[in-house]
Formats: C-alpha cells, structure tokens, sequence
C-alpha cells in the first residue's frame, strides 16, 4: 500500500483510471489529495465524485514557482503523501518539489520518450512521421520529460490519423500503464540501475501464510530440509 498525491490541471482521466484501479483493488494505493492548478480542471470534479479531498493552488497567488512548489509539498506532506503522481499536470516543478521527494514522483508523457519531449507531442509525432507512437511513465528529475523509465506502452500511427485521433488511443494505453506502474512502486519493485528502472519479480505467494517448511500450496521452500 501507498499513499498518494495526485498533480493535475485538466480533464484528469488518469486520475480516473487511477481511482478505478483503487476502487477495483487491483491498485493499492491510497489517494490521500489531489491538487489542480487549476480551478476548472475537471479532474477536481472526479475527486469529489470519489469523496477525495482536493486543493487548488493558483501560480498568481504566488510570487515564484518556488513559492508555488512549497505549497504544494506542504500540502503534500500535510497528507501523508509517499508517491506524486503527475496526471496531466502541465507545469514544470522545481527543485523544491523534486529535493522533497527524491525519485518518489512519477509523470505520464503521450509519447514514447526520449522522443518529442514538452508540449503538442501528438501533433510533432505526425508531423515527423514515425509509425508508432505511445506513452510513457517515467520519474521525474530535473530535465524535461528526462527522468528513468518505468513502463512505455506504443501504439501505431494510422494515415488518417489528426493528433486528437492519436490522443485519443494513446489515451487508452496511458490508463492502462499509469495504475499499474504506481503498483509496481506500491509493491515495493522498482529497482534502479543507473539510469535503467527494473521492476522485481514478484515474490512468492505474500497473501498467504507460510510454514517454515511448506508453503501453503504445498511445495517445499527452496532452502528448507527435505
Ligand atoms: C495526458 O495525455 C497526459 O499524458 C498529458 O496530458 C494529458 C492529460 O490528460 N500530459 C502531458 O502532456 C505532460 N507533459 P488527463 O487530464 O485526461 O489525464
């Protein structure tokens, strides 16, 4: 289990697949706050749908990014938060952010990094003309979009594709990822080398209880007796 605190500024369908995977168990997590810098974003909708307490913090109430960050790591600590979760959260952290939760914030890019970092990246896709594209999760550090890889996910480019068409099935792919990538760090599996993530095997049977000599699915442990 992790306790989460969800970073957005839009629609927030990823927090919605987030939400979903909690609430279907098949993520376990907890999301202790969700914050918006943005007052319309109907992401805060979803969190209230879903009776999970959200913040607005806005960058004109602030006199620095800096400043702005504080808040947010304020908030974020005041929670309990263990993982950030960036879901469509479409401004750059600074330090302050990023010193308060070492390689503990993950984002959702709709490409297939190091391809078309920042903005529009559908559109620059089509526009290079690669004949796939997709997502990825990755840890944030200090570059843009630059941080190790956690899970990428591609799909193809169509002709007839318009960047809303790609969007719209890259989309998909991100809702499957995102919630599972945060599994994997909520099972504690992530493992770093380098720049290169890894994620652990999953260790046998933890939901059961074991007998120092036989599991309970009857197959002797390796380094017990015979
Ligand atoms: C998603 O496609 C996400 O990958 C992208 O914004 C969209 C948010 O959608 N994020 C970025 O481009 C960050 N660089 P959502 O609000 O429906 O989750």
């Amino acid at each position: 289990m992790v306790n989460i605190g969800v970073l957005v500024s839009g629609s927030g369908s990823n927090l919605q697949a987030i939400i979903d995977s909690v609430e279907a168990g098949s993520l376990k997590a907890s999301i202790k706050v969700v914050i918006s810098d943005n007052s319309q974003a109907y992401a805060i909708e979803r969190a209230k749908k879903h009776g999970i307490p959200s913040v607005v913090l806005l960058k004109k109430g602030y006199s620095s990014r800096e400043e702005f960050d504080k808040e947010v790591v304020r908030e974020l600590k005041e929670n309990g938060v263990e993982l950030v979760v960036m879901a469509g959260f479409m401004r750059i952290i600074s330090k302050v952010i990023l010193e308060a939760f070492p390689m503990r914030i993950m984002n959702i890019h709709p490409s297939l990094l190091p391809a078309f970092p920042g903005l529009d990246v559908q559109k620059k896709a089509l526009e290079h003309g690669v004949k796939f594209s997709g997502c990825t999760v990755h840890f944030v550090d200090e570059g843009l979009d630059s941080g190790p890889i956690v899970i990428q996910a591609a799909v193809p480019v169509l002709d007839a594709d318009t960047p809303e068409t790609l969007a719209k099935r890259i989309l998909a792919e991100e809702h499957r990822i995102y919630p599972q990538a945060i599994q994997f760090f909520s099972e504690g599996r992530i493992e770093f080398s380098g720049r290169r993530v890894s994620i652990k095997k999953n260790a046998e049977p933890s939901a059961t209880v074991e007998n120092p000599l036989v599991t309970v699915f009857g197959t002797l442990n390796e380094n017990s007796p015979p």
